[in-house]
């Protein structure tokens, strides 16, 4: 049975044992009498050292084979370390190497890569201290997610991937169609004729599950959705990514207030996971990535965030004396440099911004009694921006129907949607959270690209 350095390291039990690890060869030193083989299984950031006699009858060999990538099993027993770095070593009986390593063109030598180039080997990029430390925080976001919301009540609802509607309506929707792109059907105006297309009539990846959430939530009272979510926005931006993670609660009986109340809550419960849970990693990013990055995650789970309206945004902005490349005023929407001065200069922690002029915000937002903002609201965070955007929805049926078709969208096609605010509509609320955003913002890393295993931009999706 193979046990996780992981495990070895947080078992003191294990003192004395012989146990079997595997994993991948990091270096070897040769001491002459000895050779030190740091071997890594990706369970934890630090490598388990394991120290092979020079008495072992295939010592020549086997530090031939034993290649930086190399794959090994090794036997031996634990001891504690007399070094400082680690509490304790492995005194190997044997090592078998299982899968050679090409030491004359392994990508991944011993030398510090830039992000980019490792994008460049996804398939391998995992294996570096970096990339394994984002992927395990991740992991562990994604699992406190889960653990916020179950233990308050929510029930984990599986939205659609593949849908009809476009929930922001920003038309960023990729078409999924099986019609022959050569030669498509067409009808007598000459358009594509979808209604001979698999769904038969237009489909597309999801933007949101969030119209699924309401529904749901108009019976459950509390989910949330947890999921891939699609853009074919045109970003090169470090925070947009064409295929993002999304975690979207949304409740009955529940206003603004109750969402804003929700999400922070939500916020400083994952990050005080990932303190929690996450400390040998979260030190690697403290100083390697981001330098305060523990520090940082320490100050929101312990603080108030902010809370603003848009137009005290605005006039604090206004008011800044800062030149801004997109001018501000009331009525426009907040670009990433007024978000990042706002939580990064002005307030110094996360934000939540209320309340935005209707305009500029989807049509199943709630309007408010003044006739010109929306009960919406996005949280703020530095260095990431906008993290989490979310709303109280417009229950109210006429309120709702007028502004779909104001916005161009047919109520017929949105029936269902409409009947929620016919049979027994609630007021209710929700968000959505960013999952990279979240990785990003707790690990410190600079480009959202590096936070997801395999991410998908224009012109990239390979892998
Ligand atoms: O603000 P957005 O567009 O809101 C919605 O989709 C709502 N339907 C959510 C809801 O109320 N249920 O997106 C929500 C969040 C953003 O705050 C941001 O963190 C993230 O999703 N996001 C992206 N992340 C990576 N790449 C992109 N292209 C993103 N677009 C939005
Ligand atoms: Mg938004």
């Amino acid at each position: 049975m193979r046990t996780k350095i992981r495990k070895i390291k947080e078992s003191p039990e294990l003192i004395g044992q012989n146990v079997t690890l595997k994993g991948w060869t990091r270096t070897v030193r040769n001491q002459k009498t000895f050779a030190f083989v740091e071997v890594n299984d990706g369970s934890t950031l630090s490598n388990m050292q394991v120290i092979l006699d020079a008495g072992h009858p295939e010592y020549d060999s086997l530090l031939e084979s034993l290649t930086t990538g190399s794959s090994v099993a090794v036997q031996g027993k634990v001891v504690e370390s007399p070094g400082t770095k680690q509490s304790v070593e492995i005194h190997a009986s044997s090592i078998e190497v299982i899968g050679l390593c090409d030491p004359t063109d392994y990508p991944l030598q011993k030398k510090r890569h830039s992000f980019e180039f490792l994008r460049s080997i996804a398939h391998l990029r995992p294996r570096t201290n970096t990339l394994g430390a984002v992927m395990r925080v991740r992991n562990t976001l994604a699992y406190a997610s889960h653990q916020f919301f179950q233990e308050r009540g929510f029930y984990y609802l599986h939205s659609p991937i593949i849908t009809s509607s476009d929930c922001e309506g920003a038309g960023q929707m990729f078409q999924v169609t099986t019609l022959d792109k050569e030669n498509p059907p067409r009808n007598e105006r000459g358009e594509i004729d979808h209604s001979q297309d698999f769904f038969g009539k237009p489909a597309y990846l999801t933007v949101s599950g969030q119209l699924s959430g309401e529904i749901y939530a108009s019976a459950l009272s509390d989910v949330y959705t947890f999921g891939p979510t699609f853009r074919a926005e045109n970003s090169h931006t470090s925070r947009h990514l064409a295929e993002f993670w999304m975690i979207e609660p949304e409740m009955a009986f529940a206003d603004l207030a109750d969402d804003r109340e929700l999400a922070e809550a939500y916020l400083k419960a994952i990050f005080r996971t990932v303190l929690e849970t996450c400390e040998e990693d979260m030190l690697l990013f403290d100083k390697f990535i981001k330098k305060g990055a523990l520090g940082r995650l320490q100050n929101i789970v312990e603080n108030e965030f902010a809370k603003i309206s848009y137009t005290d945004a605005v006039e604090i902005l206004e008011k800044s004396g800062k030149t801004f490349e997109f001018p501000i005023h009331w009525g426009v929407d907040l670009q990433s440099e007024h978000e990042r001065f706002l939580c990064e200069e002005h307030f110094k922690k996360p934000v939540i911004v209320s309340d935005y002029p209707a305009n500029i915000k989807a049509f199943y937002m709630r309007d408010n009694d003044d006739g010109k903002t929306v009960a919406a609201m996005d949280v703020l965070v530095p260095d990431v921006g906008e993290i989490i955007g979310g709303s109280q929805r417009e229950e109210r049926f006429d309120v709702l129907h007028e502004k779909m078709q104001k916005v161009g969208l047919d109520p017929k096609e949105y029936w269902w949607y409409l009947e929620l605010r016919k049979y027994g509509s609630v007021p209710h609320s929700g968000f959505g959270a960013g999952f990279e955003r979240l990785v990003q913002f707790a690990t410190g890393m600079d480009n959202i690209r590096d936070v997801i295993p395999f991410p998908r931009f224009p012109g990239h999706s390979e892998f």
